[in-house]
């Protein structure tokens, strides 16, 4: 997949970057394929097929082609308080959910968040010129740069301006539907447009914290049965319901650096915790959100995602805190402790959040290691 000539991505600087993205996407591909997040072939190769540049191109002039191939989430516009109402989420995760969806050649498949496009033009990639693909998107200004990114490319995705809670039911029944924006409700609009034995994935937030369940639902019935859950970090959708309280600058604590002119975060806490701090305690714990990692064994081995679902919802929400990906609780004075996840230790603080965090994984290995519920 080349942009066609006479795009804005034509031209002689176009086939190099064309190129050097190829090669950068091999990486990229086998770096999923490494860590165990993409390991189907049809997957594998719709990746390896798509530039992702060609989907953020602003990024992709500002920070470089190597950029666009880390496995890191791109976010593309903000809103005026500054938050992040659009992106092209992080490669991994979208192979991660691409995998569970099982889109297969000749799928009618319905998007509900186009953003840049990126997801899109792999799932028409997946369902071949058989298949079909259509991704709504609310925001008009987002809509449009999408429809001239797949046009480009000749994916035959349609893009529809519209609120993607509704669907599209011009094209239902669809054989999956992904969802690639949080929600704190399901709209009935999805089960039903969705195919009996279809399957519709959505990131589900499961708390106040903002602590989301990537869960895949097969149609049974007028029912849906989840069959596949990650942990997911994503944009909330907007419309209809109140926003998330962890979208809300005052329970967000955040530090980071601008050099040569390039912003990037050193840390971010998040969680109704840390509303409640006072100015001395919040500024104690972004002091030691910021300090190097010291190792201090608990003892425990532990699923990352398993524990971050597990301490969400065990934990009081006035301790709990998340540094995505890693959970953490914290002391009344801003004491904090970040659990480690899986490879690394994790950054530590006073006694006190250490013994509450120990705490609670001794509370979650006594119940079995529940992946969530309260023990
Ligand atoms: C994380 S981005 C989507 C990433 C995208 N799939 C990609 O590959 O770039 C979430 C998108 O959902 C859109 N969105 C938010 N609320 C929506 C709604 N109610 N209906 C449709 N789209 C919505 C946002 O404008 C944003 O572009």
């Amino acid at each position: 997949m080349t942009p066609k000539a006479g795009t804005a991505g034509s031209g002689r600087p176009a086939r190099r970057r064309a190129r050097g993205g190829a090669q950068l996407r091999r990486g990229l591909v086998e770096d999923l394929g490494a860590r165990d997040c993409l390991t189907t072939p049809a997957v594998r190769r719709a990746f390896a097929a798509v530039p992702r540049e060609h989907f953020v191109p602003e990024a992709a002039a500002r920070e470089g082609l190597e950029a666009v191939y880390r496995d890191a989430v791109i976010i593309t516009e903000r809103d005026e308080r500054g938050m992040p109402v659009s992106s092209s989420s992080q490669p991994s995760m979208m192979a991660l959910m691409l995998e569970r969806l099982q889109v297969e050649a000749g799928h009618r498949v319905l998007e509900v968040g186009a953003g840049t496009g990126y997801n899109a033009a792999l799932l028409a990639e997946l369902v071949g010129p058989d298949g079909r693909v259509v991704s709504v998107e609310l925001d008009d200004q987002i809509a449009r740069k999408a429809r001239r990114a797949l046009e480009e490319l000749e994916c035959g995705v349609r893009v529809v301006r519209r609120d993607g809670r509704d669907g599209w039911p011009r094209g239902a029944p669809y054989d999956r539907i992904v969802v690639t924006a949080s929600t704190g409700e399901m709209p009935a609009a999805w089960l039903l447009q969705l195919r009996e034995g279809g399957l519709l994935e959505v990131p589900l937030r499961v708390d106040r914290v903002g602590t989301q369940a990537v869960v895949t639902f097969e149609r049974r019935g007028d029912r849906l049965s989840s069959v596949a859950v990650l942990l997911g970090g994503f944009i909330p959708l907007r419309g209809g319901e109140a926003p998330p309280q962890w979208a809300q600058q005052d329970s967000y604590l955040s530090a980071g650096e601008t050099l040569d002119g390039r912003s990037r975060p050193l840390a971010g806490l998040r969680g109704e915790a840390v509303g409640r701090l006072s100015a001395p305690a919040r500024r104690q714990l972004l002091s030691l959100a910021l300090t190097e990692p010291r190792a201090i064994p608990l003892g425990v081995r532990a699923n990352p995602s398993a524990l971050f679902f597990f301490l969400a919802l065990e934990a009081p929400s006035r301790r709990f805190v998340a540094a995505f990906p890693f959970p953490g609780v914290i002391g009344d004075d801003g004491s904090a402790w970040r659990c480690w996840a899986g490879r690394g230790p994790s950054p530590a603080s006073t006694p006190t959040g250490g013994r509450k965090l120990s705490g609670s994984c001794s509370i979650w290995s006594g119940a079995g290691r529940r992946a969530a519920g309260r023990p």
